[in-house]
């Protein structure tokens, strides 16, 4: 099938690559020459595990090109929407400014009987309003929603192998005409049994927003179990492996540690409330405000416990944050919780040196004012103090005994309840976790 891309950030890329793995002829289209200029040099724009080998194995077939002209997308009979859906400005609620973009600069290249999937995280709503416009200009073309569920630093396995697939179609019903063209785009994943729920519009924008919300609310939920239990000294890691052992529960996303960051989960929450704020069910998600307040007071809490271990005061201390990304195996530092405890340690007059593997350049453009170091020996060298933020699985694997004779102090404190703190105390650490004794 002829396919279209629109929107080649974290979410696009990765699904124009695949649809091309999947057999399809695909062009992406993005606004940001620079990133065009690089996929279709089959270099990725960002890191993603396995997405650069993707690229050059499916471009090798012809089938994926990209490009800046909209028009390009006038030889395609789907059209993927796939840009970003930001947070607005001093406000909570998503800034849906380039999802209409791309939707007006679409509309004219459509024909007869088209496609158009949406993939973009939106308020409830969205669809419904866009496929009025679409109707206005080209009524035979569907609309269809249909959420993505990928995880970054995963997103090429999650594409070509989702949990499930989810479409949104305007009457909710098996017998849409779109429901068949969808099942041909995905009709591999699908031949491998992945479960397809087909809905109505707002339903299906709303899985997205309800998905991120419970994840989010198990995280803010384990972290506020790792409150109590440093106002008991008890485990919060053993805990965690008590609950999880319930199926109903489970033990994923029970991670207690510096909280959740990253380019969805912290704006999807927040759009979520405000716009439930606009249809007059703000009531329903008042819960929301906590889960993010819990998680907000994660990092006060690193800072709070960085100074205990710095001896009481921050000022002047060499402090070495291990980590940038908000999460291992990506170099994405939106809203990165372990950025913002750098950032909040530099101000109040420690020396922060912040290493990552993949995400310092981009990090160095957020906060240009903290040091950065690429090597991890060089950046630990005479630190009072280590802090582990993003638990890549380099230090992860650190060896506590090779590295206190870089360090002033052989302190650390293990934002992600990783490593073995037995193992770093009798190495002769001062080891502090999260809701751990
Ligand atoms: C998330 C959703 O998982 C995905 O389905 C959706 O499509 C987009 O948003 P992503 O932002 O890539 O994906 O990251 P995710 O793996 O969900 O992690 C989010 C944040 O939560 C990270 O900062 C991570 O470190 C943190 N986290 C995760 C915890 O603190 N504890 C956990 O137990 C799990």
């Amino acid at each position: 099938m002829r396919i279209s891309v629109i929107g080649c950030g974290y979410l696009g890329a990765v699904h124009a690559a695949c649809m091309a793995k999947l057999g399809h002829e695909v062009v992406g289209i993005d606004v940001d020459e620079r990133k065009i200029a690089a996929l279709a040099a089959a270099k990725a724009p960002f890191y993603e595990p396995s997405l650069e080998d993707l690229l050059v194995e499916v471009q090798k077939t012809g089938r994926l090109t990209f490009t800046t002209d909209m028009s390009a997308a006038a030889g395609s009979s789907v059209h993927f929407i796939c840009v970003g859906t930001p947070q607005k400005k001093g406000e909570n609620g998503a800034d849906l400014a380039f999802v209409d973009a791309a939707f007006a600069a679409l509309l004219p290249h459509l024909s007869e009987d088209d496609v158009v999937v949406g993939k973009s995280t939106v308020p409830v709503g969205t669809a419904a309003r866009l496929a009025q416009l679409m109707n206005e200009r080209q009524p035979s073309a569907h609309l269809v929603w249909n959420p993505e569920f990928l995880r970054e630093g995963h997103a090429v396995a999650d594409t070509l192998q989702p949990d499930r697939f989810v479409y949104g179609v305007s009457n909710g019903s098996e017998d849409h005409p779109a429901v068949a063209v969808l099942d041909d785009v995905y009709s591999q994943p699908l031949a491998t049994g992945t479960p397809r729920l087909v809905t109505d519009h707002p339903t299906a924008e709303l899985v997205k927003a309800a998905a991120n919300s419970f994840l989010a609310t198990k995280i803010s939920f384990i972290n506020a179990m790792a409150e109590v239990c440093e106002a008991t000294g008890a485990d919060v890691t053993q805990l965690a492996d008590a609950i999880g052992m319930d199926d109903r529960i489970g033990r994923k996303f029970l991670h207690a540690g510096i909280g959740f960051g990253g380019g969805c989960l912290p704006k999807d929450i927040r759009a979520f409330m405000a716009r439930a704020g606009e249809l007059g069910a703000d009531q329903a998600l008042t819960f929301l405000r906590e889960v993010d307040a819990i998680n907000m007071r994660r990092r006060t809490r690193v800072v709070e416990l960085a100074r205990e271990l710095c001896g009481g005061s921050l000022l002047g201390k060499r402090i070495t944050v291990l980590g940038a990304a908000f999460k291992p195996e990506s170099d994405d530092v939106r809203d990165s919780p372990a950025l913002s405890i750098a950032a909040q340690l530099q101000l109040q007059g420690s020396v922060v040196t912040v290493t990552d593997p993949k995400a310092l350049s981009n990090a160095a453009r957020r906060f240009p004012e903290l040091h950065y170091q690429e090597d991890t020996d060089k950046a630990v060298q005479k630190a009072d103090a280590l802090l582990l933020l993003t638990e890549w699985q380099e230090y992860r694997d650190l060896d506590p005994y090779a590295l206190t004779s870089l360090v002033t102090s052989p302190s650390i404190l293990d934002g992600r309840n990783v490593l073995d703190a037995a193992k770093w105390r009798a190495a002769g650490w001062t080891y502090r976790g999260f809701g751990r004794p």
